[in-house]
């Protein structure tokens, strides 16, 4: 397994591998890795010759209150925990080899990324999209696989590839739980053990409000969000937003919804946390 910590040399080694004819597999991260990550680490590895993981905590997706100095790192954990994995190359840039002192371009998308995560962290998606275009013409890759974790986030990064006409196929990978159904998220180390309890009621409220709504259909996706909030605020969280979306417009579902992301996001003490399930309808 290579480490490759500088632009220049991973853009040349992914030219190379391509040129040889290499069917290149990317997993962006910011590292702090769990079984999430590696979960999508091991679908690029079935399907690719080379399998490329970023770690990199990309500052410009933080505001400027939020938790990028306290963000978890291990590199020789992660670097281990890639090795295990069967990981080609790990590219792990400095911040200050990411972004030049005086880069002023955005790669911005404008509709999918404007409700929920969006709302609440206004330039949240801008510093994920300008990232991950960044990583892609980096790491050349064939295919990337996402998380459903992250709904919107995958929402938006196909999104863009679509209207970029990035050569990349988006692969979504499954939501992976803890076995008491909390998320696993590098953010979960934040959690004292009580808050980490409490925070269990994420994913009890959601799949009660999915039931909710599969028994009785939009009409009751009020009903069902109001419901879920409850429960979220009784065991002490501060709710961010609980809301259900249409997932191709990400707009108040319709006649026409073929599948709605409810989604929500809560404090637990300081610790923000989100979680999802995806409805067919
Ligand atoms: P990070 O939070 O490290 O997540 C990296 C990838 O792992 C994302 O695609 C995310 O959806 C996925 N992931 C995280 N937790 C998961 C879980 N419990 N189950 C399945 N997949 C999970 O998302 C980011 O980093 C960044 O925004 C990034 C895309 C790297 C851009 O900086």
């Amino acid at each position: 397994m290579q480490i490759i910590r500088t632009r220049k040399e991973l853009q040349q080694f992914a030219l190379a591998e391509k040129r040889s004819g290499k069917v290149i597999g990317f997993v962006p991260t910011m590292g702090f890795l769990h079984d999430g990550h590696l979960s999508l680490i091991d679908i690029a590895r079935e399907k690719a010759d080379t399998v490329i993981v970023s770690i990199f905590v990309n500052p410009t997706q933080f505001a400027p209150t939020e938790d990028l100095d306290q963000y978890p790192r291990d590199f020789d954990r992660d670097a281990a925990l890639c090795a295990e994995h069967k990981v080609d190359v790990i590219f792990a840039p400095e911040p200050e080899e990411m972004y030049r002192e005086d880069a002023s371009t955005w790669v911005t998308e404008c509709e999918l990324s404007k409700p929920l995560c969006g709302a609440s962290r206004p330039t949240f998606f801008r510093g994920v999209t300008t990232v991950v275009a960044k990583l892609f013409l980096l790491a050349q890759p064939d295919f990337a696989v996402f998380g459903l974790k992250d709904a919107q986030q995958l929402f938006v990064i196909k999104r863009m590839v679509r209207d970029m006409d990035f050569p990349i196929e988006i692969i979504p990978g499954a939501l992976v739980r803890d076995s008491d159904g909390l998320a696993l998220s590098s953010r979960n180390r934040y959690l004292s053990a009580d808050e980490r309890t409490r925070a269990l009621s994420i994913h009890k409220s959601l799949v009660e409000a999915r039931k909710i709504i599969e028994n009785k259909g939009l009409d009751a996706v009020s009903e069902a969000i109001s419901g879920a909030k409850e429960v979220m605020t009784a065991a002490g969280g501060r709710v961010d937003y609980v809301s259900a979306l249409d997932i191709d417009t990400m707009k108040e579902p319709t006649a026409e919804t073929r599948q709605l992301l409810l989604a929500a996001a809560c404090f637990f003490g300081t610790t923000r946390l989100i979680d999802n399930e995806l409805i067919d309808l």
